[in-house]
C-alpha cells in the first residue's frame, strides 16, 4: 500500500476535481503492474495495473489500491467490473470513497462477485492524500483552506510589514508543494501591494507552475498606471482573477482585462466581497480547492464568516517581541475557550527548524469580533 500511495502522489495536483489513486498488482508478493489516476477524465488506477500487467493476473494475484474502486460506469467504465473479469480474487484497498452515494457500494459489488476485500490499509494517509477531493465530494463546494507562517509569538510581520522570511527553507519548501497541489492560491490586496509576490510553485527540477491566481481587491487598489504587481504582468497572468465588487471601477476592471487578466465582479452592498458568494462562484467554475496565503485582513474575515474549512499554520522558532507586530488575526474577540476556534484530524510535521500543524476547522457555536456577537449564537 505505501508503494501504491507513492504512484497516488505521481498525480499531485494534476487529477482535479477527481481524487489522486495509485494501484498495483502484486503476485507471489512481487509487483507486477502499477497504475495511477493522472487526470481528471483518464484511466482509472486499477485499469492501467491490470494494462500493465499485460496479460490476465495469476491465480493468487492481490490487488492494492489506495481508494475504493468505482463500481458506477462514469466516463470510464466501472473499475469493479474490471477487476471481477480480470480474475483477481483479492482486493486491498485504503480509503473508502466519502461519496455517500457509493461509499462501500464498490466492496459490496466486489464481494458478492466473490473477491476477498480487505478494507482500512493505512486508511488515514489514504483519506489525507485526497484531502480536497473528500470534501468537495461530500460538500459539494471547494475546500477553502489558509496558511499562515507565525512567529512562536503569534507575529506574522513586524509593524513595518516586514514578513520575509519567517520560517526556514523547508517550510517555505512545504508551502510551494502545497501551492502545486492546490488549483488556486488567494492573497489580499494588502499582501499584493506589500510583498508583489509570484503566487507560483517553484520546485527543484520541475517546472515552474501556476494554479489559478486570486486577488481579493474589493476597490481595485492594486491597479496602478505603473509598476503594476507581476501577478498581473508576468506570462501567467491570465491565471490571475481579481476578485472584487461593483465598486471597483468600470476604468480598471476595463484595464484588467485588457491586461489579459481576469475579474470576477460580485455584487455587494460593501466594498468586501462576501465569501459564499465567492465559494459558490468556484463551485460553478469547477475550482475545487483555494490556498488563501493571508495576510491578516483577509484571514480574518474568512474566519469571522466561518467560511475556513483547513488550516495550515506554520510556526517558526522566533520571537518577534513586538507588542505592535501583526498578528495573524485582527479585528477579533473570544471571551471563553469553550468560544476558541479549534483543529480536528491533526497533523503536524517538522520542517528543519520550524512545524507545520495542520487540520480541518470547526467552529464553536458562537464566536466574537469586536464588541459584536456574530455567527450562530
Ligand atoms: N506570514 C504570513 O504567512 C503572511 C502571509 C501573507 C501576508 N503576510 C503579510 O501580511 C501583510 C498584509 O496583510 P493585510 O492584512 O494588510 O492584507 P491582506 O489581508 O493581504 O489584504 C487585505 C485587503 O484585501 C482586500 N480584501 C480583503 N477581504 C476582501 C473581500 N472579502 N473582498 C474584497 N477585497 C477584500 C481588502 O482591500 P480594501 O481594503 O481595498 O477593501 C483588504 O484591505 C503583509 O505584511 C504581508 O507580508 C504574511
Amino acid at each position: 500500500m505505501r508503494r501504491a500511495l507513492e504512484l497516488a502522489h505521481t498525480g499531485w495536483g494534476c487529477t482535479h476535481p477527481n481524487p489522486m489513486v495509485g494501484a498495483l498488482i502484486a503476485e507471489a508478493g512481487r509487483i507486477v503492474g502499477e497504475g495511477s489516476h493522472a487526470q481528471d477524465g483518464g484511466p482509472h488506477a486499477e485499469r492501467l495495473a491490470l494494462l500493465a500487467r499485460g496479460k490476465p493476473p495469476r491465480p493468487g494475484a492481490t490487488l492494492y489500491v489506495t481508494l475504493e474502486p468505482c463500481s458506477t460506469p462514469g466516463r470510464t467504465g466501472a473499475c469493479t467490473d474490471a477487476i471481477i473479469s480480470s480474475g483477481i480474487r483479492h482486493v486491498v484497498v485504503g480509503a473508502t470513497d466519502p461519496n455517500p452515494a457509493h461509499a462501500g457500494r464498490g466492496f459490496a459489488v466486489l464481494r458478492a462477485a466473490g473477491v476477498e476485500v480487505t478494507t482500512g490499509v493505512l486508511a488515514k494517509e489514504c483519506e489525507d492524500l485526497n484531502l480536497i477531493f473528500n470534501h468537495w465530494i461530500t460538500a459539494g463546494s471547494p475546500l477553502l483552506a489558509v496558511k499562515s507562517a507565525v512567529t512562536l509569538d503569534g507575529s506574522i510581520a513586524c509593524r513595518t510589514g516586514d514578513s520575509k522570511w519567517i520560517t526556514g527553507e523547508a517550510a517555505r519548501a512545504d508551502v510551494m508543494n502545497w501551492r502545486r497541489l492546490f488549483p488556486a492560491i488567494a492573497v489580499g490586496a494588502g499582501t499584493v501591494m506589500r510583498d508583489n509576490p509570484q503566487l507560483t510553485a517553484r520546485l527543484p527540477d520541475l517546472a515552474p507552475w501556476c494554479p489559478v491566481r486570486f486577488v481579493f481587491d474589493g476597490l481595485l487598489r492594486t491597479v496602478t498606471d505603473k509598476n503594476l504587481p507581476q501577478v498581473y504582468a508576468d506570462a501567467y497572468r491570465e491565471r490571475t482573477i481579481v476578485v472584487t465588487t461593483q465598486h471597483g471601477g468600470m476604468g480598471y476592471v476595463r484595464k484588467l482585462r485588457e491586461l489579459g487578466v481576469q475579474v470576477w465582479c460580485l455584487p455587494s452592498p460593501a466594498q468586501r466581497v462576501n465569501f459564499s458568494d465567492f465559494r459558490r462562484k468556484c463551485a460553478e467554475e469547477r475550482i475545487c480547492g483555494v490556498f488563501f496565503e493571508g495576510g491578516p485582513q483577509l484571514t480574518s474575515q474568512l474566519l469571522r464568516e466561518r467560511q475556513i474549512d483547513y488550516l495550515f499554520v506554520y510556526h517558526a522558532p522566533v520571537l518577534l517581541a513586538d507588542g505592535k507586530g501583526r498578528s495573524m488575526l485582527t479585528g477579533l474577540r473570544t471571551e471563553r475557550l469553550l468560544d476558541a476556534v479549534r483543529l480536528t484530524d491533526v497533523q503536524h510535521s517538522i520542517l528543519g527548524d520550524d512545524t507545520l500543524t495542520r487540520g480541518r476547522v470547526k467552529y464553536p457555536e458562537r464566536m466574537f469580533a469586536d464588541e459584536t456577537v456574530f455567527g450562530l449564537g
